[in-house]
């Protein structure tokens, strides 16, 4: 394939294949073993040539096949959207217990949540023999928040208006965080009834 990625273009599709398998694989144990999906949705991606090149130069790094594969580690992207809290972490601790991938990066801000409010379970693979995915964890309030945030893009400029703006979005994730909490509580008393 004639792009940014070259001849490594296929390594990256095999790549997202493997981790989008994996995931598929425990979503099927679960479900036979608990009659419960842990998982509400995947979403996946290669990075667009664009946003590649854009993040290379961003980072003053060349443009080149060579850097878009292995400097940067999100050219494979994997979004899983959980319900609860709790399938977040069961898939995290799936995802970091495979032989054949390196955890290389883990970043919780579940636990630390962003200044923002931003909250997700970030972990970079390395599969061996393969390259590198971004994989992010999240619930569906978690996800929400994130896409309209995102929608948003409102200027980080400190006008009062754009603090203002900051402090309620700040505000919804919190109170987004707090119902997680207690539909994991829910689901708790639902399964011990
Ligand atoms: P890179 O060098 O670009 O990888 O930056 P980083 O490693 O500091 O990024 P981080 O791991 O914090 O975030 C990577 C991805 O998480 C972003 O591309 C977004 O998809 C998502 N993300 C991180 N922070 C936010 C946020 O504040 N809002 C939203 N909507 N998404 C975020
Ligand atoms: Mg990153």
């Amino acid at each position: 394939m004639d792009s940014i990625y070259g001849a490594s273009y296929t390594k990256l599709q095999e790549t997202m294949d493997f981790v989008l398998g994996e995931i598929d694989r425990i979503r099927k144990k679960t479900l036979e073993q608990s009659d419960f999906d842990p998982i509400e949705h995947v979403a996946y991606r290669i990075k667009s040539e664009e946003s590649m090149i854009e993040k290379l130069n961003r980072k003053g790094l060349p443009v080149t096949e060579e850097s878009a594969v292995n400097a940067v580690h999100d050219a494979v992207g994997v979004r899983v959207v959980c319900a609860f809290l709790d399938d977040v972490y069961m898939i995290r601790d799936h995802l970091k217990s495979l032989p054949c991938c390196e955890v290389v990066e883990e970043k919780d801000y579940i636990g630390h949540a962003k200044e923002n409010g931003y909250r997700s379970y970030h972990l970079i693979l390395k599969v061996k023999g393969r390259c590198y995915a971004e994989v992010q964890l999240r619930t569906i309030s978690q996800d929400t928040w994130a896409a309209l945030e995102h929608h948003i893009h409102y200027k980080k400029e400190k006008t009062e208006m754009e603090q203002l703006i900051g402090e309620e979005l700040k505000r919804c994730a919190d109170e987004l965080a707090s119902t997680d909490l207690s539909m994991q509580t829910i689901r708790d008393m639902i399964r011990k009834r």
